[in-house]
């Protein structure tokens, strides 16, 4: 595929590592210019996660935001028209009270410029993948440390640290492969889990904090840039300190405004001699 051909949700549901495919890279965007940011730096995919809500709106957890926040961020992201895929995601209760209301409320982030949605659950949410999938809205899972449930699970921990529960990601990650969905994020879960799920099914596992083996990871946008507070889970890497450098640049611009430093000669608008002379001020200082 070229350099500049537009990510689809087939090229997506093709790359599977044990075919031979590179990784696939995703990571989340919020507006217009994290979403340019992302596609000129070569990403495959954007997700307008959710996490908008702790990384941009303030909120403790991604419980607050509704399907217009999320409308409202994914128009923001696909007006920069990139050319990685956009998936948004379907905030906590837009799909859990009927299929009806899932499919009319996948169809609006569709309509706000999405090319995909992506929910969280497994076994339980087959009935309503299943109805995404039949109005032909592509929908991408994830399992494992899922932050909707974060009330259910008794806070942010690591999922399926025994068998049983291994298990049970296992059984969930193939229903929702027979369900339709075209890739699966897998969240929290310790890397031999990630790599035997990746194994276990041919939709590609996009991991978060799922180790090495998965065929693509994600992270937040705000952490990889260290725009976001606190030093974050383990499994974040940061490449730049954004936030730092941010704070130092605002600081400086507040002294120069202080000291009549900024704004200089060259950032001011100047009069011809003609408007100079006639408000009597052809002096050439303008501090008073
Ligand atoms: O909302 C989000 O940012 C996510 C990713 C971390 C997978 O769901």
């Amino acid at each position: 595929m070229s350099e500049t051909a537009k990510i689809t949700v087939p090229w997506v549901r093709d790359h599977k590592r044990k075919r031979g495919s590179d990784p696939i890279v995703m990571v989340t965007a919020y507006d217009t210019p994290g979403s340019r940011i992302a596609d000129r730096a070569g990403v495959d995919v954007v997700l307008v996660g959710d996490s908008v809500a702790n990384t941009v709106l303030g909120y403790e957890d991604t419980l607050s935001v509704t399907i217009s926040d999320m409308a409202h961020h994914v128009a923001a992201v696909a007006r920069a028209r990139p050319r990685c895929l956009v998936v948004a995601d379907m905030p906590w209760l837009s799909y859990h009270v009927g299929v009806e209301d899932a499919v009319r409320n996948a169809a609006s982030l569709i309509r706000a410029g999405a090319e995909a949605v992506k929910l969280e659950g497994g076994v339980s949410r087959v009935r309503v993948v299943e109805a995404i999938v039949d109005a032909e809205i592509p929908v991408m899972g994830h399992l494992g440390l899922t932050p909707q449930s974060v009330h259910a699970m008794g806070g942010y921990r690591v999922q399926a640290k025994n068998t049983t529960a291994a298990e049970e990601l296992l059984g969930s990650a193939r229903a929702l492969e027979a369900a339709g969905c075209f890739a699966v994020v897998l969240e929290g879960v310790p890397d031999v889990v990630g790599s035997e799920v990746t194994r276990a099914v041919e939709i590609p596992t996009i991991g978060i904090g799922a180790g090495p083996s998965c065929d693509g990871q994600v992270l937040v946008f705000h952490d990889v840039l260290g725009l976001s507070d606190g030093p974050g889970p383990k499994f974040v890497r940061r490449y730049e300190d954004l936030g730092d450098r941010a704070t130092k640049a605002m600081a400086q611009y507040a002294r120069d405004v202080r000291s009549g430093e900024f704004p200089g000669d060259e950032e001011s608008y100047h009069a011809s001699d003609e408007l100079r002379r006639a408000l009597g001020r052809d002096d050439p200082g303008l501090l008073t």
